[in-house]
């Protein structure tokens, strides 16, 4: 009988193995986003320009192939919709919801109230004073009727008003709460439903996994809720770190957010591969030559295997958690993410700026085939208006 040697054996099973994770790792590659996490929640996109004009062509490859629902990320803001007084300008956003549209995905506006992209002509009379109460709901009311009303039946969800509060929880002093009063919120959420009373209505903000800021974005809904205002979701943002939130604290805030009967969306998910490492990789960054840009031209293996951990972890919390109904990421490649701030290259997407999906892809895929076919069941109250054909109900 032939012997073979340990030597052999362990060279067979390695390259057993090695064609297996090849062959793993082919097949996720092949998965398409929105087929993988069908039954969990739709998975989409914030959009710019040269994706929804269809100029990136290799990007609207990916979109196609992977997303369900999509938002504009910067199109539909106060500024690029209404730069001027009485100057309205649906040249961008016309071109985003076209582009929804044709590729079959659910459709959402982001934002229409909003501390930041808000011209400063908004808040101020043609003396260049503040305005007052009511000429300041007047213009809000015109502008929320004027472009909810162009997309009614279309865009069916909207970031009504986008980061309002403070790390404390408390009330962000905007020129909208200074001008109008903390009823400017309850406000804008009426003025939005009379645009269009079928679309759904959310609140949006960032690092609400803190618990005081948490503690802010219940109380904000309670009030709305408390004001006959129907809010269909919480916005949880996303945009996230190595580090922060830990999954503890990700599936806290979850739980938490889930007991106001609302349904969850994570509307701009990212993750910051810069920030939050362990004091050892700090400590190297500090060390480095560029600590500002350290991976300038790519990431290398170990930080990629960082970030590819870190999304599994992510989306493990994710999956547990029935009431998300929508995952957006903010952006399709890296190439495309606000976290490039000038002189930084940063790595935050499932996508990489070659346009082929990254470790991280693979271990977002890995994360659902392994949560299977688990049920979830969604807390009772917690009824889905549609589902991403449109349908009534969703599991
Ligand atoms: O439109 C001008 C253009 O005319 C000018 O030539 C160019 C030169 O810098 O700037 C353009 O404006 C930029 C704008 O995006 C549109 O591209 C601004 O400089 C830039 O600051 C702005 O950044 C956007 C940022 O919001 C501003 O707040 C990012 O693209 C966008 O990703 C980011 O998105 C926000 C969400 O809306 C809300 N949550 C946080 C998230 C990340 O900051």
């Amino acid at each position: 009988m032939k012997t073979y040697s340990l030597t052999q054996v362990t060279l067979t099973l390695s390259s057993l193995f090695l064609a297996w994770s090849l062959m793993e790792s082919r097949a996720a590659d092949d998965a398409a986003l929105k087929q993988v996490f069908k039954g969990h929640f739709l998975v989409g996109a914030a959009l710019n320009q040269s994706q929804f004009t269809g100029s990136n062509a290799a990007e609207v490859a990916i979109i196609d192939k992977h997303f369900d629902t999509t938002t504009p990320e910067n199109a539909l803001k106060w500024e690029a919709v209404n730069p001027k007084l009485g100057k309205f300008d649906f040249g961008r956003a016309d071109q985003y919801v076209d582009f929804g549209e044709k590729h079959g995905m659910f459709i959402i506006g982001h934002n229409l109230v909003w501390h930041n992209q808000t011209p400063k002509w908004v808040f101020e009379d043609d003396k260049g004073e503040a305005l007052t109460r009511d000429a300041l709901l007047a213009r809000m009311r015109e502008h929320i009727a004027t472009v909810v009303g162009r997309y009614k039946g279309r865009i069916k969800g909207w970031d009504v008003v986008n980061e309002a509060l403070n790390e404390d929880g408390a009330l962000r002093q905007s020129k909208w709460r200074k001008i109008i009063g903390d009823d400017y919120l309850v406000k804008a959420y009426q003025f939005a439903h009379e645009a269009d009373p079928d679309a759904e209505l959310y609140y949006n903000d960032f690092s609400i996994e803190n618990a005081p800021k948490r503690a802010g974005a219940i109380r904000l809904v309670k009030d709305l809720q408390a004001h006959g205002v129907k809010i269909a979701a919480v916005g949880v943002q996303g945009h996230y770190d190595l580090l922060w939130p830990s999954t503890n604290l990700l599936d806290e805030a979850l739980t938490d957010l889930s007991k106001l009967g609302v349904k969850l969306m994570i509307t701009e998910l990212d993750v910051n591969v810069l920030r939050g490492g362990t004091r050892g990789e700090v400590a190297d960054l500090r060390r480095s030559r560029s600590r500002r840009n350290p991976y300038p031209d790519g990431l290398p293996a170990e930080m990629q295997q960082k970030l590819a951990d870190r999304y599994a972890d992510i989306f493990k919390i994710f999956l547990k958690h029935a009431e998300i109904q929508r995952i957006t990421f903010w952006g399709v490649t890296d190439g495309d993410s606000w976290l490039n701030w000038p002189g930084v290259t940063n790595y935050p997407l499932l996508f990489g700026r070659d346009f082929q999906p990254k470790p991280a892809f693979d271990a977002v895929v890995k994360a659902a085939t392994e949560f299977g076919n688990e049920v979830v069941t969604a807390p009772v109250g917690l009824g889905a208006k549609w589902d991403r054909h449109g349908q009534p109900g969703r599991r």
